[in-house]
């Protein structure tokens, strides 16, 4: 299953329940471990990346009960984690490294945190400086930048922060060591990351308050469980949505969308390239924007220049984003972008190598790539370079090149999309 090949389609129909939201499956998890009783996950995510999270707490004493259709969660309360026996292992996923990070900083009792040779490279400093400067003991491989992790958890208090980049995961590691500190820590961002924890921390019971980009949480309460239904994942989502702009004959309706707006930049984007994406049903579940969505026929997309301030509400989805403009009229050029350097894989230099063996010119920059759009893409043999929203891109791509392309390493998609191949080959048969 290492070795995956796409065949281009003229014809790409469904009707599809995108997988549950990533990153709402790791808070639901975290923050219920933390609460003071039962706690139950409906729609929780099943994907290697918040396997990890669940192993984690699991390490950590929580009673985790895998029921199937939903995990039920016997919450310690904040100072009811036990010490781990061994080293805790996140795999690839940042989100439990960054995230625990914080809660272990405010527990008293040692920990190691480590990973796969992708997460075993990714910098870690931005959660270790915060975390440092509230009292936590952390250190880490090459001078304190890398996994793993040594914390020695103990009193913290409280701060404020301003972070030098946009970063959900800094900003939710930092106010979770909050919820340990005797006081109130406040953190600034430089523009809106996704804002889950602040949606979903207050109905746990905490003390948190947003005022424009700024938050602030105060510390020595506690959290009481609440039941969490999690919708479905955007960024899931949109291999689907640009898949129908550039098949042929497609018609696609994806249900229970999560539709947060720090989240769907995407969409923005895709409008303004001149693509028609439908949405409807709106309501909301668990605190979050929920909707339906229909998308049919390629479009005549257009280029566009992406930069600035949306660029957080897309981080996710600059891969397939790419895979849109490579199909675009004009060149699309996005700047500002350094984080995708950072990420599973160096996003930037991986989408470019990948989408050049299909024919697609680009230039990359620092900050960015420049991608000159073309009528058709060259089938090919591309790898993921280990990296989930890399695999699933090039298979969209396939599916708009005449003939076979074959993804190497495409058992990436397990960390965020298991059966994603077995969907698409559902849809464009
Ligand atoms: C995530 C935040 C984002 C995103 C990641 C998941 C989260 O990273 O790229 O896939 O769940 O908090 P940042 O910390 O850079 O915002």
């Amino acid at each position: 299953m290492d070795r995956v090949e796409i065949k281009g389609t003229p014809v790409f129909k469904g009707d599809i329940v995108p997988p549950p939201d990533k990153s709402i499956s790791h808070r639901a998890v975290i923050f219920s471990s933390l609460a003071e009783g039962r706690g139950v996950v409906s729609n929780f995510l099943r994907a290697k990346d918040t396997e990890s999270t669940m192993n984690a707490f699991r390490s950590l004493g929580v009673d985790i009960v895998d029921e199937g259709e939903r995990l039920i969660i016997n919450g310690r309360g904040l100072y009811g984690l036990r010490e781990p026996h061994d080293v805790i292992d996140c795999g690839n996923s940042g989100t439990t490294i960054r995230l625990i990070s914080g809660v272990l900083s405010g527990s008293p009792f040692f920990s190691v945190l480590t990973g796969d040779e992708s997460l075993r490279s990714r910098p870690m400093a931005r959660v270790i400086k915060p975390l440092t400067m509230m009292g936590a003991a952390i250190s880490a491989r090459d001078e304190n930048r890398y996994p793993p992790l040594a914390i020695k958890g103990g009193m913290l208090r409280p701060m404020t922060y301003e972070m030098p980049m946009a970063s959900a995961q800094v900003k939710s590691s930092v106010l979770l060591a909050g919820l340990y500190a005797g006081g109130k820590t406040v953190i600034k961002e430089p523009a809106r990351s996704r804002d889950h924890t602040e949606r979903m921390l207050p109905a746990f019971g905490a003390d948190l308050a947003v005022d424009g980009l700024t938050v602030s949480i105060k510390g020595g309460g506690r959290l009481t469980p609440v039941d969490v239904i999690v919708p479905g994942d955007f960024s899931s989502a949109a291999f689907f949505i640009v898949a129908s702009l550039i098949v042929a004959q497609s018609e696609i309706y994806i249900r229970n969308v999560c539709m947060n707006p720090t989240r769907t930049g995407l969409l923005d984007v895709l409008r303004s390239m001149g693509a028609k994406i439908v949405v409807e049903n709106s309501r909301e579940v668990s605190g979050e924007p929920v909707s339906d969505l229909y998308c049919s026929g390629r479009c005549d997309l257009k280029a566009v220049d992406i930069g600035g301030d949306i660029v957080p509400s897309l981080i996710d989805e600059f891969p397939i984003l790419c895979v849109a403009a490579a199909l675009a009229d004009g060149v699309t050029t996005i700047r500002g972008a350094e984080e995708l350097r950072v990420k599973e894989s160096d996003r930037i230099s991986a989408i470019a190598s990948e989408l050049r063996k299909m024919g697609v010119v680009i230039e990359e920059f620092p900050d960015g790539l420049s991608i000159k759009g073309s009528e058709a893409l060259i089938p090919a043999e591309v790898r993921s370079h280990g990296d989930h929203r890399i695999a699933m891109s090039m298979a969209v791509a396939g599916l708009a090149a005449d003939g076979v392309t074959v993804v190497n390493g495409a058992s990436a998609v397990d960390i965020s999309f298991p059966g994603f191949f077995d969907l698409i080959r559902e849809l464009s048969s």
